[in-house]
């Protein structure tokens, strides 16, 4: 077969991107677009594991059945999210192992937002309602991503993801219409949950690193700041609607740009918590490796199964 030059093969791969052109697994890709990807779809993967932790914390504290019924059901996915980006990762050649090894050790990063404590039963609202909200501004492009598999998994994420800011949203609509105590509790969960939200999007487009390499090839479809003005849009008319108050002085309507212009997001304490400085970041690891640990014996125990039944099968 007649030897293509690097050059040929970036230029082949660079005008599939650009007709749109789903690269596949077994297709030939650069090293720094498998690393980014392996990188990005990782930390995503973490994310939604981590991510149960702060929502586990209040399923047995729920207040009634049907609100239990319906949190566990979301950390359920979550946890399937998990898996299924773990899977995707794992097409790019990547070591399942060694990955969650690299969010154990602290190589690996997850989402920030997940270092915040859950302090009231509001704060399952304000998760689904502006985090979940949040994941979905950013994770409906995703489905668009140059990368088959990592946009494969996103349509299903996407469908449950839906669920999860729309339960998120009536249990904050609830404590809004319900007594003093209810609606300051939601509004101090809104409080606490507002601002790590805006971060979730990743730093201003001008200090992202890889921002305008993601957009060229096409795994973003916007850019940090534009899903961010997407989320404030769309998430204040909401608030609005319930009657609480975005806490940001500086959220103001333009009616000539057709958006809300909004305060300074407080960096220092982004890369603070990104760090491993943030209020949960230790217990959340900790809490990781621990769950690791307790689950060797259920995953020995299914290898075991797994090959003796691949055994009888081949006697
Ligand atoms: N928390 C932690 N690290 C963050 C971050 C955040 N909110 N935002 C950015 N970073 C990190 C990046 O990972 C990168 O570090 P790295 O080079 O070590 O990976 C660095 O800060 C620079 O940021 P960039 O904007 O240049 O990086 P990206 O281009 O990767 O953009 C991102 C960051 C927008 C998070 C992008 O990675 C992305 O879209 N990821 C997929 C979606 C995702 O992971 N969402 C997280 C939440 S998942 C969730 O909420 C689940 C839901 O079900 C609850």
């Amino acid at each position: 077969m007649k030897e293509v030059n690097i050059s040929e093969l970036e230029r082949r791969f660079q005008e599939k991107i650009d007709n749109d052109i789903r690269i596949e697994p077994k297709d030939w890709m650069p090293d720094e677009y498998r690393k980014t990807l392996i990188r990005q779809i990782s930390q995503h993967a973490h994310s939604e594991v981590v991510g149960m932790l702060p929502e586990g914390n209040w399923i047995t504290r729920a207040p009634n059945l049907r609100r239990k019924a319906v949190l566990l059901a979301k950390v359920q996915d979550e946890a399937g999210h998990g898996l299924y980006l773990y899977s995707a990762v794992e097409t790019l050649g990547a070591d399942r192992e060694q990955t969650i090894d690299d969010l154990h050790s602290g190589k690996a990063k997850y989402s920030s937002i997940f270092n915040y404590p859950t302090l009231t039963w509001a704060d399952m609202g304000a998760i689904g309602w502006l985090v979940d909200g949040a994941a979905i501004m950013n994770q409906v492009p995703l489905c668009r991503c140059s990368y088959g598999p990592y946009a494969r998994a996103m349509v299903r994420v996407c469908k449950e993801e839906s669920f999860h800011q729309r339960q998120g949203f009536e249990i904050m609509t609830t404590l809004a219409k319900g007594s003093p105590e209810q609606k300051a509790m939601a509004q101090d969960a809104l409080n606490r949950f507002w601002w790590p939200a805006l971060m979730m999007f990743g730093p201003n487009d001008a200090d992202s690193k890889h921002t305008q390499q993601s957009m060229d090839w096409r795994i973003k479809r916007h850019t940090n700041d534009e899903l961010r003005q997407m989320f404030v849009d769309a998430t204040v008319p909401q608030a609005e609607l319930i009657g609480l108050t975005v806490p940001d002085p500086d959220l103001k309507w333009n009616e000539e740009t057709g958006h809300y212009e909004f305060g300074a997001i407080n960096w220092d304490e982004f890369w603070e918590v990104v760090k491993g400085n943030g209020p949960c970041n230790k217990d959340r690891i900790d809490t990781r490796r621990k769950a690791k640990e307790e689950g060797l014996w259920v995953r020995e125990a299914a290898m075991a199964h797994a090959e003796k039944r691949a055994k009888r099968k081949s006697a």
